[in-house]
Formats: C-alpha cells, sequence, structure tokens
C-alpha cells in the first residue's frame, strides 16, 4: 500500500513538472502582434527633433543603456557622442542576459527595419517589434506624453545609421519561466498617457512630477524594492533599494568586486539627502557635477545635462512630497558573508 502511494506521488510530482516545462516551452515568448499601436506618427520637424535629442541625451537617458560596451558607457556618461548602436549585454542574474538594442535608423540592423507603428508600441506597451514582451520596468517610459514620444523616436531617426547586429537575448529555463509565469514580463494594458508634456517654463510642480515619475525615472530607483520582482515594499521615494554589483563594471573602474550601492532617501525628511540641496541652485549645482561614485547606477551624466528649469521642478516636486522618516543605512556597502 505504502508502495503504492509512494509510487502515485512520485508520477503526480513528475506530470507537474513535465507540464510546467511544456507550458513555459510553449509561452516564454508569445507573441502581442495582435495588440493596438498608438496612433502616432514621428516628425522631421527641426524643433520636434531638437525636443527628441534634449530629452534622449537628457532626462530620458536612453544614452546610458544604448551603447556597446562599459568603455562606451562611460564615455557616453561623460557626454561623448557615442552613437546609440547597441549590443551592451546587461545580465539579469540568473535569467540570463539580455541586449540593448540598435536604435540608430540602420535599415537592416537598426529601427530602420521598423514602422513608427512597431517603434511607439514598444515605448507605450512594452512589446518588442517582434510582437514579444519586453520588461516594462526596464524602459519605463510607458506615460511618457504623446508629444515627448514623438520628439524621442523622431530624433532616434534623424540620427547617423550604424550598422550593427545585436545577438537575440540568451533566456536560461529560469528566465523563460519567469517571463511566462510572472508579471514582469507582460506588455502594460492601460499606459493612460497626457498628449502634452507640462511646459518646461516656467517651472512647476507639475513638471517635476511629470518628470520624476515618467522620465527620469527618480521612483524606479529611489522607492525601496524587492529585488528579484521590483515590486515596491515601502513609500514612493523613500530610498533604500540595493544594487547588486555588477562585476564587470566594478572591474573596469578598477572597485571591488563585492560592493552594493543602495539608493537614499529623496523624500524632505530632515534625515534624508534632500535636506543638503535648501534652494533650487544647491540641487543644480549638484547635478552639474555629475558623477561621484563609478559604479553608481544613477544615469548621473544624462541627469548633469538637464535643463535648470527642469531641474528646478523636480526639486519643488520632491519638495512638495510627504516627509518619510526612513534611514537607509550605508549607501556602498558589503552584504555579509561577501
Ligand atoms: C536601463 C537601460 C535602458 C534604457 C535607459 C533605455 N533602454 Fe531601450 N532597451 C534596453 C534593452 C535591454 C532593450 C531590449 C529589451 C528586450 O529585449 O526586451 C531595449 C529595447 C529598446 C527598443 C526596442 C528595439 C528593438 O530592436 O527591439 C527601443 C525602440 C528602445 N529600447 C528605445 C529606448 C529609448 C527611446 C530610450 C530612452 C527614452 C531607451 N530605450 C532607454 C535598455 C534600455
Ligand atoms: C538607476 C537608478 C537611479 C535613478 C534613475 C535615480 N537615482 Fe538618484 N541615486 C541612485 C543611487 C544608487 C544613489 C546613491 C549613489 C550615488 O550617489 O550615486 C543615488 C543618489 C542620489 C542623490 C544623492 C547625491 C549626493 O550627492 O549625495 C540624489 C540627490 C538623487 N540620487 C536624486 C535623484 C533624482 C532627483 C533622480 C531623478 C532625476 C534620481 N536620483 C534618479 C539611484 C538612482
Amino acid at each position: 500500500m505504502l508502495k503504492k502511494i509512494l509510487l502515485y506521488t512520485v508520477v503526480v510530482v513528475l506530470l507537474a513538472i513535465v507540464s510546467v516545462f511544456i507550458y513555459v516551452s510553449l509561452t516564454w515568448d508569445k507573441k502581442y502582434d495582435d495588440w493596438p499601436a498608438p496612433a502616432l506618427q514621428s516628425s522631421t520637424d527641426s524643433t520636434v527633433i531638437a525636443r527628441g535629442r534634449y530629452l534622449v541625451t537628457g532626462p530620458a537617458h536612453c544614452v546610458s543603456c544604448h551603447v556597446s560596451t562599459i568603455q562606451e558607457m562611460e564615455d557616453s556618461d561623460k557626454g561623448l557622442p557615442i552613437p546609440l548602436k547597441g549590443g551592451i549585454g546587461l545580465p539579469m542574474g540568473p535569467l540570463g542576459k539580455i541586449f540593448a538594442r540598435n536604435l540608430t535608423p540602420d535599415k537592416n540592423t537598426g529601427i530602420g527595419r521598423y514602422t513608427d507603428e512597431q517603434v511607439f508600441r514598444m515605448m507605450r506597451h512594452g512589446i518588442r517589434p517582434d510582437g514579444t514582451a519586453s520588461m516594462p520596468l526596464l524602459m519605463p517610459f510607458w506615460k511618457m506624453a504623446d508629444d515627448d514620444l514623438i520628439a524621442v523616436v523622431s530624433y532616434l531617426r534623424s540620427m547617423e545609421p550604424v550598422e550593427n547586429n545585436v545577438p537575440a537575448n540568451d533566456w536560461t529555463f529560469v528566465g523563460k519561466a519567469v517571463r511566462s509565469l510572472t508579471s514582469t514580463f507582460k506588455p502594460i494594458e492601460n499606459p493612460d498617457a497626457p498628449k502634452v508634456a507640462p511646459p518646461m517654463a516656467p517651472p512647476s510642480i507639475a513638471r517635476g512630477e511629470y518628470l520624476a515619475r515618467n522620465v527620469t525615472n527618480c521612483i524606479a530607483c529611489h522607492t525601496p524594492r524587492d529585488i528579484t520582482t521590483f515590486e515596491a515594499t515601502g513609500p514612493e521615494f523613500s530610498g533604500g533599494m540595493e544594487f547588486e554589483p555588477w562585476p564587470a563594471l566594478s572591474k573596469h573602474f578598477d572597485i571591488d568586486t563585492t560592493l552594493w550601492v543602495r539608493a537614499p532617501n529623496i523624500t524632505p525628511d530632515p534625515g534624508g539627502v534632500l535636506a543638503k540641496f535648501k534652494t533650487p541652485d544647491d540641487f543644480i549645482k549638484r547635478f552639474r557635477l555629475g558623477r561621484a561614485i563609478p559604479i553608481s547606477p544613477m544615469d548621473w551624466g544624462p541627469f548633469s545635462r538637464i535643463s535648470d528649469e527642469d531641474l528646478t521642478s523636480i526639486w519643488m516636486f520632491l519638495n512638495n512630497l510627504k516627509p518619510v522618516e526612513h534611514e537607509v543605512g550605508d549607501i556602498i556597502f558589503k552584504k555579509e558573508g561577501e
């Protein structure tokens, strides 16, 4: 009898494993081709392109990721005009490796291959041009206003085409399972984006909020989050999210590869880092200095190129938040036992 029960249990467990395996194999690269694309069109107007250039190289920081190597990341952060030809592989822990794509208008390997519909759908819904779901949290720009998004794509289309064939992403079975079974790799259903962005001048809390939430993404890193699901685990902007070491990056800067970095509290609590900047001018001065910590994940280079007005708006918005008392601890630290 006992033997029979054991055998039965083993069969049930095996069946369950086989079904998960089959389910994941069939669904990990599910296509969302039938999703409607936003009705937006890129433009060749030079004012629109100039606005796009400001966003791509500044507040929207596309230049931080869409390059080929860590050396190019460093150069791009410093403001050198590195072509956005993609290729760098971003490590995703046990999930595998994801490659930043070629954003130049090259017809064979860049966005010259894609229609406006395909590119805008990627930005709004996190659906890749080939119809598979991306990881929207990687590029959380889905609420960027229509006019800003049009400017961004118009600028990309105006760049010099560069041929660079970026390899396909490299998913492990765990990565494929996470793609199939969790919400991390699902398209954004109702982005509910505004038609026009709040104007840059005069600075306003509304403009600061729009940027901090949807363009500069201060909210993504400065909110405490679970580092596997990226779900918020505490109040917005209160800091404490921990960034795992990226050994290749640390090695590039000759820095201990076991060091972690933590985002500070940027609510107007006297114990938070915002208290260091009493006036918009203090805040602007800090941003103009750019990167202080080489391995910080913060996009200091592009952010050092944000206009005075926009930095003032962000400062106004942050200072208007409810202060949250949250002692985050050391900004650079080692994990116990590493
Ligand atoms: C944090 C790094 C990061 C930032 C910042 C970033 N991207 Fe990406 N982008 C990626 C990665 C990685 C992929 C590949 C995603 C995938 O395979 O699911 C990608 C894919 C894309 C694609 C799809 C292209 C293709 O061939 O599949 C477009 C379009 C794109 N990004 C545009 C932008 C724009 C525009 C910005 C700035 C507003 C931006 N990205 C900012 C990392 C980034
Ligand atoms: C990709 C993640 C990321 C993004 C996006 C990000 N930050 Fe940070 N930020 C960090 C981390 C990590 C640190 C701590 C390391 C450092 O100082 O660079 C930090 C540090 C800071 C500091 C302290 C600087 C100092 O000199 O002590 C301020 C202020 C700040 N961030 C504000 C912002 C604002 C405002 C935005 C949006 C415009 C933003 N951050 C976007 C991750 C991020």
